[in-house]
């Protein structure tokens, strides 16, 4: 290792800031798989009744040379038909499709606007893309309307974008979606909606918090297949003059090789396990309804009423100490330290799924009160 790699990796000990890898272990408070769905036998099965069918596991190249697959097809088509829109493409996963969307859509002139607390991927792909950028505060949809109006006052004449999560991944706040379409009508601006962490959790047929935007001809949004649905990959839903164009432009579509096309059939499996079985996520509400209660009552903590539910306990520190506490006790919960969250509000992110029960989240909820008060700020 050079010197500076490790002089670098030294420093981030120093801050309490060194990730690592470590087992799973304990009970899961700490993973997406929000509907059980990642282990379940329904996902198995279907993965085996494809390979019996004869679907291949690897797609052998990139989807524009040999590594089309019939899977990949018949998931676009499924998905564009489940969340009513035009178009559906398939990707690897919800970091490639958010970095494919922002590096390739908005052109040279236009002016992307984003939420302050927008995920590393979309970063990456605004950074990698050739419109002007501006951060707008969290959840203000008036920062969004001032950012895009001072921005033609200058004379731009491009097209705006407005980027945002409808459920935040390390915050578990939602979108003003309606006041947001409001901004982007009045602007005749494109909004681009991550619907990672609400895919399957939310909305009509579980289809997420933007599920009645969708088919509007100036939304795309982005469900990713590793959460909720228990898979891996990401769903892009929009107009197909948008999918075309990723097609033909978005680097990380033309130059990797496709999705297994097992993976595909499995998320086709996950799809419809999502759509048929509401009792999954109505399950999953009433463990967030305790678990809001619970919290309430324990602690000083504002409640966020999703399945993501962050502790901000201020200092890295003192979030890992607490995660280390809570996980000698048999609770597998981590500690998110900047830059995944911004300075200062190192957190835990207790993830409410199916694999728990009201039992045992009175049992972590207990354990995060106690831990609280022996790690004192
Ligand atoms: C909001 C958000 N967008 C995109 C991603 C990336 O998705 P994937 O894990 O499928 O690459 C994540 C996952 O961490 C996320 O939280």
């Amino acid at each position: 290792m050079s010197a500076t790699h490790e002089r670098a990796l030294e420093a981030l000990a120093k801050r309490g800031r060194l990730r690592s890898l470590r087992d799973r272990r304990g009970a899961d408070f700490a993973s997406n798989d929000y509907l059980a769905l990642a282990e379940s036998d329904a996902l198995a099965d279907a993965a085996r009744a494809a390979l019996e069918r004869g679907v291949p596991t690897g797609s052998g190249g990139s989807r524009l040379l040999r590594g089309n697959h019939e899977e990949h097809e018949a998931l676009e088509r499924e998905a564009a038909a489940y969340f009513k829109a035009e178009s559906a493409l398939f990707l690897g996963g919800g970091f490639v499709a958010n970095t494919a969307i922002l590096s390739t859509l908005p052109q040279r002139g236009d002016l992307v606007v984003y939420d302050e607390l927008i995920h590393a991927s979309a970063h990456d792909g605004m950074r990698l893309g050739r419109a002007a950028t501006v951060k707008a505060r969290h959840n203000d949809a008036q920062a969004f309307d001032d950012a895009i109006t001072t921005w033609r006052q200058s004379g731009a004449s491009g097209q705006p974008w407005i980027v945002v999560e409808s459920l935040y991944s390390m915050d578990g706040d939602r979108a003003p979606l309606a006041d947001l379409l409001t901004v982007s009508a009045k602007h005749d601006a494109m909004l681009v909606i991550d619907e990672a962490h609400a895919t399957g959790v939310y909305g009509t047929e579980g289809r997420g918090l933007a599920s009645d935007l969708e088919g509007q001809a100036n939304v795309i949004s982005l469900h990713t297949c590793g959460k909720a649905l228990g898979v891996m990959g990401a769903l892009v839903i929009g107009p197909k003059l948008y999918k075309d164009f990723l097609v033909n432009r978005a680097r990380g579509f033309i130059y990797a090789t496709a999705p297994s096309p097992l993976i595909a059939a499995t998320v086709r499996a996950a799809l419809t396990i999502v759509r048929d079985e509401p009792e999954r996520r109505h399950r999953l509400h009433d463990l967030v309804r305790v678990a809001g209660s619970l919290l309430a009552e324990t602690a000083d903590i504002e409640v966020s009423n999703s399945q993501i539910q962050p502790i901000i306990v201020g200092s890295d520190t003192r979030a890992v100490a607490i995660a280390e506490t809570l996980q000698r006790a048999g609770y597998d919960i981590r500690a998110i330290r900047p830059p995944t969250v911004p300075e200062g509000t190192a957190r835990l992110r207790l993830t409410i799924t199916l694999h728990t029960d009201e039992q045992q989240l009175a049992g972590v909820i207990d354990a995060i009160g106690t831990a609280l008060r022996e790690h004192p700020a």
